[in-house]
């Protein structure tokens, strides 16, 4: 903004340098010039009437640079430097371009009317009807567009940074101006398109503003077996926090058809910036994927070919003894024998989530923890000035803990960094390793104690309290858990 309105003064300075060296040619002119032209004429024709208006030849031709220039400067003082600061916004090429031709042909008619005074200019104009229709025929086009151009600004049905789609071949983009002839967008290959004005004023514009909440629908089909209800749900969560789909409105998730092979669905959300919707609209998709495949639920086969449709079976995302694995380098499991590690992998169940999608929500009831198999998550909380990152876990480490082990709300949100593969333990789980293993659940009340001290104050206050605090922890495990 700042080198913009540096680059415009820049502009200025050098149009009044340029009208400087105009006015000080005029001014020689006048005074060397034409005494010594008027001289060398005299000499050789003699002929006042063809002296004088050889003469006024040049005159005319320094007077007119005079003006164009003086024009120039004027619309860059109005248009760039106070239209801009006043209105925050670049003033319609259109606008500029009619205000500089009027006062430009004003200035010329002028300026011809005293050089020329014995011309009579307009009755040049009024007599030549041939003339007339000539100029006529020639910008037939020209001046469709110029109205048409005229009409889009006076109407305002959009204006530059909106989306829309527009013309024969219905193209799509960001407007970026619209000039005398034509309107320019962007399109999303990064293409220019210029769509005549006198075009688009016989053609309808769909029309998406920059400031309007513009929704979008996204298509996916699921099989009959699966749950209606459970689909809406699991889609709606999956698809309202992410990036550009707007909060204000929740997205609505319904059937749009009972097809031959599949229950169809559309997905209609609104975005915060509509420019960005193929981005958007990928990411949905994404979403929907991945909360499908947690959920169980399945795409349906968009084909009508004879299809044996085999039982949706939820499949579990790793090998139990790779889960096993995975526990087995669980600091806190590791004094489980090989025998429950196998159990314990049994009754985990494994769910995979898209980057920034959200796993945990503070303030949430939670009966289950997690242990990361694959990826990363980030622990966060709400501050001042947005969510700050309390702990960065990976493959091995575990979270959800604290809200399973002592019965209270979950204390933070716990967001995917990158695709990241978790494996959930419910509360029967742990109740049966606790029973068999009572030193775990003082090794699990050393780490809620850490955690709890780092999300009241700080690392170093954690350490100096969590022996203290750990043992408050222990008892309400053990309370919660109904062990001795
Ligand atoms: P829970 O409260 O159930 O849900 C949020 C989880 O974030 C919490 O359990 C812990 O597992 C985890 N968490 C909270 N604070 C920290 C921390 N300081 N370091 C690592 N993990 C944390």
């Amino acid at each position: 903004m700042t080198a913009d309105r540096s680059s415009h003064k820049n502009r200025i300075f050098v149009l009044i340098i340029a009208i400087v060296v105009v006015a000080l040619g005029l001014y020689v002119f006048y005074h060397w010039i034409e005494p010594v032209l008027r001289a060398s004429l005299d000499a050789r024709m003699g002929a006042r009437a063809t002296e004088d208006s050889l003469i006024k030849i040049p005159q005319l031709i320094l007077w007119s640079i005079l003006a164009f220039l003086g024009v120039r400067a004027l619309s860059t003082l109005i248009f760039d430097l106070l239209f801009r600061i006043r209105r925050g916004y670049e003033a319609p090429t259109l606008i500029r371009n009619i205000f500089s031709l009027v006062l430009f042909t004003i200035i010329f008619v002028l300026i011809f009317n005293k050089i020329y005074s014995e011309v009579n200019l307009g009755a040049i104009f009024t007599t030549s009807a041939i003339f007339g229709v000539i100029i006529g025929l020639a910008l037939q086009d020209t001046l469709g567009n110029f109205f048409s151009g005229i009409s889009l600004h006076a109407d305002r049905p959009f204006q530059v940074g909106d989306v829309i789609t527009v013309g024969q071949q219905k193209h799509t983009g960001v407007v970026e101006g619209i000039t005398w002839r034509a309107i320019k967008i962007r399109t999303f290959q990064n293409h220019i398109v210029l769509v005549s004005n006198s075009n688009a004023a016989k053609e309808a514009i769909e029309v998406c503003p920059r400031d309007n909440l513009n929704a979008r629908l996204v298509f996916f089909g699921t099989l009959y077996t699966d749950s209606p209800a459970k689909t809406i749900h699991v889609v709606r969560e999956s698809v309202r926090d992410a990036d550009n789909v707007s909060e204000k409105i929740t997205p609505i998730v319904r059937i749009r058809n009972l097809g031959d092979s599949a229950i169809e669905w559309e997905i209609k959300y609104w975005l915060e910036d509509y420019a960005k919707y193929n981005d958007t609209d990928a990411l949905v998709r994404q979403r929907v994927w991945y909360a499908l495949r947690r959920s169980g639920l399945t795409f349906s086969t968009p084909t009508l070919t004879l299809h044996t449709q085999r039982k949706a079976v939820i499949r579990p995302t790793t090998a139990e003894e790779q889960i096993a694995d995975r526990l087995s380098a669980v600091d806190v499991f590791s004094p489980l024998s090989p025998e429950e590690l196998k159990q314990l992998a049994t009754a985990t169940v494994g769910h995979v989530f898209a980057p920034s999608e959200t796993l945990i929500r503070a303030g949430d009831e939670g009966s289950s923890m997690f242990v990361v198999h694959n990826g990363r998550v980030a622990v966060q909380v709400a501050d001042k000035g947005g969510p700050r990152t309390v702990a960065v876990l990976s493959e091995g480490n575990f979270f959800g803990e604290m809200a399973l082990f002592t019965g209270e709300p979950r204390t933070a949100n716990v967001v995917a960094l990158e695709e990241t593969e978790v494996l959930e333990i419910g509360h029967a789980a742990m109740k049966h390793i606790f029973e068999t293993n009572p030193s775990l659940a003082e090794s699990i009340s050393w780490t809620i104690a850490e955690r709890q001290a780092d999300l009241a104050a700080g690392s170093l206050q954690a350490s100096q309290n969590s022996v203290h605090e750990s043992a408050g922890v222990l008892a309400s495990i053990k309370r919660f858990f109904g062990l001795r």
